[in-house]
């Protein structure tokens, strides 16, 4: 049940230092600086020259983050809508892996890519949260992200679950390709374990309240984020939109200029994250918003140049840029729970959505 909680959102929120505890346990070896990924055999990976990752809605937002992390690793990847597959999948040749990012297993859209994927030859992953669904076993492995059952229609913890392992998949990944472990892998791992405790600060601090309530009844709301911090502003749009039904987008931060600044006023508050990668690029963009007399909430560490120039701030431990949107990311879940709950919307089964999508 809910326990205390009015809704199930805010309690998977508040679930998630432990669940992604539970999804490293005995998958991560800081000690020694090794993955230790048992999921998988020995070298299952040595053969793969490039990876598609399919998914549908917030899951193809972390199979979006696992294909920039394999990208930042050296491997070839694309994450691809899983309802787009059939129309125009990329060729697949006996050095493809395809792998389906879905927490239910259920999807149709999931599983006719990954159908289709194993018809094609490829070989096959599933990332999912459920053991014994059908993406779980048609693949030819599965990685199960453990992050305990999701009864909120929006997914929460299961997107920070997907996105971490999809990071330690990445490395995995690499490491059997070249037959060494990534260079990055001495600072990720104890970033990596970090990580609980870092979500748990956020969750312990976070002013996503009062900047739910500072900007209730804007226009619109735009979320920028660059590299790793691109899916996140999806991610961030959508889970607004979902459950709010005002209207949010995402953007990577360098495209606002070529188009969306449009539609900014002092009635659309731009949400920036900050992963630490090519920050300053990004607060330039945030900034050309701000000229037009937009709020920008600026989701960074403590002492970061966007907070000399940020109307609010949404603040994140100092970690790894592979990492930090995900901080990011948690803070904006409880930006659109707050925003929400204000609206007296009913946050666990938005109109019109379901838990599991099993048509076309
Ligand atoms: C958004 C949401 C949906 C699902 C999508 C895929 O909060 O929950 O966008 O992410 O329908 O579902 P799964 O991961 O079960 O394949």
């Amino acid at each position: 049940g809910k326990g205390e909680y009015d809704h199930f959102m805010l309690k998977e929120i508040d679930e998630q230092p432990t669940s992604l505890a539970q999804a490293l346990e005995g998958r991560i070896d800081p000690e020694n600086g090794r993955i230790a990924l048992a999921d998988f055999g020995p070298g299952t990976f040595t053969d793969v020259s490039s990876v598609q990752l399919v998914a549908c809605g917030t899951s193809y937002h972390a199979a979006l983050y696992g294909s920039l992390a394999l990208n930042q690793a050296g491997i070839r990847a694309t994450a691809l809508l899983a309802n787009e597959y059939s129309a125009a999948a990329p060729p697949i040749d006996d050095e493809t892996l395809v792998i389906a990012v879905t927490q239910s297993g259920e999807t149709a859209d999931t599983l006719n890519a990954l159908r289709q994927a194993n018809a094609d030859g490829a070989e096959t992953v599933t990332v999912t949260n459920v053991v014994g669904s059908t993406a779980a076993r048609e693949a030819d492995e599965t990685l199960f992200i453990r992050a305990g059952p999701e009864i909120g229609v929006a997914a929460t913890k299961t997107f920070s679950s997907q996105a971490v392992m999809l990071t330690l998949l990445a490395q995995r990944i690499a490491a059997d390709r070249r037959g060494e472990p990534p260079a990055d892998l001495e600072s990720l791992l104890p970033a990596l374990a970090r990580m609980p405790a870092e979500i748990e600060r956020v969750l312990e601090t976070s002013d996503a309240a009062a900047v739910a309530n500072r900007y209730r009844g804007s226009q619109s709301y735009f979320f920028i984020g660059r590299g790793l911090g691109y899916p996140v502003a999806l991610e961030g749009a959508l889970k607004f939109k979902e459950i709010t039904y005002e209207h949010a987008e995402g953007f990577a931060s360098g495209e606002l200029k070529h188009g969306p600044l449009a539609l900014v006023t002092p009635e659309t508050p731009v949400f920036a994250v900050f992963t630490g990668q090519e920050d300053a690029k990004t607060l330039n963009n945030a900034e050309e918003a701000q000229t037009r007399g937009a709020p920008l909430v600026a989701v960074c560490p403590d002492g970061h140049p966007a907070l000399e120039t940020a109307d609010a701030h949404l603040e994140i431990p100092d970690t790894e840029p592979a990492l930090a949107g995900l901080l990011a990311n948690v803070q904006l879940q409880l930006v659109s729970y707050y925003a929400a709950d204000l609206l007296g919307r009913p946050i666990d089964k938005p109109r019109n959505l379901a838990k599991s999508v099993t048509v076309e």
